[in-house]
């Protein structure tokens, strides 16, 4: 799966244009951007009539986060997450070629402003169906939101997919399910936003933090916003703490209110989760099934956007290339704004790491 070249191909210089227009590792020709991030940013590429997801990182970047993802990627192979098909470097880049997926849900968010709960429970059952298969893998993603959650492509519409696991890590010994010490190492890693209570404090994570993540995810999802968002501060470090303490002070039935019991009983269940705790994924899943079958919903994987017509997609393609998302990669520890731009919580910190 390692290709390294760095013939003619190392004298680009970092602007999209030219980017755009290169073909890595002799093979595949970068056509358009499709989005960008903390660390990297997404091209789609084309190889032999077949498209691919390209993502290029710096190789300056001290993260390292494509190599840690590209080598979890490889080793973890579960159903729902996008099949890694190349790794190497190309002058200064690093480059992951994998399979090429659809719009994020908070694409798709943007166009629709709230989900409906027949949406929210079919994506529940699958989003936790994925968690449970990586943490049986001993690995946790670390950085659970709605941009890292993709719409499969053509055959695969239907399913969610999780990506971005640079930040992903090993939390257990595969051989004697010993979990890493429950450490505090007083710094978040992960996004302001969805991140748990726990993580928020700085506390080693494990499974129990992907499902606080994945709760405030859907609950995101389904109210169209998050009590803590938006909150003002002079730095990162204030606002941080805001987002935490209104986190800590909001109560699983005020972030519920107005939807069905369960979606309540679901937080409350990850919110009180043990550092060590198996989660229980059969009775989370369970929730969202008898919601459905209470509201008379079928699970049909037919969601709001099934038949997206053109005129949408149109609009998250320019939204894609001069969206507020286009965020510099080397700005993101020293952003001092006053807090008014949401993206902040949004934007992810810490690096990722197999460690044994
Ligand atoms: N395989 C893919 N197919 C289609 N789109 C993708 C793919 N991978 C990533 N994207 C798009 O690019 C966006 C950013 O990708 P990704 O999260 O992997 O990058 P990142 O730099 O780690 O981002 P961030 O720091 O914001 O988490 C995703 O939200 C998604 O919209
Ligand atoms: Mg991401």
């Amino acid at each position: 799966m390692s290709e390294n070249n760095e013939n003619n191909e190392n004298d680009f210089s970092s602007t999209e244009r030219d980017i755009r227009a290169k073909t890595f590792f002799n093979k595949y020709h970068c056509i358009e951007k499709l989005g960008s991030g903390s660390f990297g940013q997404i091209y789609k590429a084309e190889y032999n009539n077949q498209f691919y997801a390209l993502k290029i990182e710096d190789r300056d970047n001290t993260h390292n986060s494509l190599k840690n993802e590209a080598e979890v990627l490889n080793y973890l192979k579960v159903p729902q997450t996008p099949t890694i098909v190349s790794y190497g470097y190309s002058g200064k880049y690093n480059i992951l070629i994998m399979q090429l997926l659809d719009k994020s849900l908070e694409d798709l968010l943007d166009i629709y402003k709230k989900f409906s709960i027949k949406t929210i429970c079919m994506l529940a059952c699958q989003m936790i169906t994925i968690l449970e298969n990586i943490h049986t893998k001993h690995i946790i993603h670390r950085d659970i939101k709605p941009d890292n959650f993709v719409m499969g492509k053509d055959e695969n519409s239907k399913f969610v997919y999780l990506l971005d696991f640079g930040l992903a890590k090993k939390f257990r010994s595969s051989k004697t399910l010993v979990q890493l010490k429950l450490i505090n190492k007083k710094k978040l890693t992960g996004t302001a936003r969805y991140a748990s209570i726990n993580a928020s404090k700085g506390y080693e994570q494990s499974r129990r933090d992907d499902l606080e993540g994945l709760s405030y995810v859907l609950l995101y999802l389904a109210r169209g916003n998050l009590p803590w968002q938006g909150m003002p501060g002079k730095n990162k470090e204030e606002r941080y703490k805001k987002i935490l303490l209104k986190k800590i002070e909001t109560t699983s039935s005020e972030l519920c209110e107005g939807f069905p019991q369960e979606f309540e009983k679901f937080c409350e269940y990850c919110k009180n989760l043990k550092y060590e705790e198996e989660p229980n994924y059969k009775m989370m899943k369970q929730y969202f099934l008898d919601v459905l079958k209470k509201e008379k919903l079928k699970y049909d994987y037919i969601y709001e956007w099934s038949n997206m017509g053109e005129e949408n997609q149109i609009r998250i393609y320019n939204q894609d290339e001069n969206g507020e998302n286009n965020s510099n990669p080397s700005n993101f520890e020293n952003n001092n704004n006053n807090g008014e731009n949401n993206e902040n919580q949004k934007e992810k910190v810490g690096c990722g790491c197999l460690i044994y």
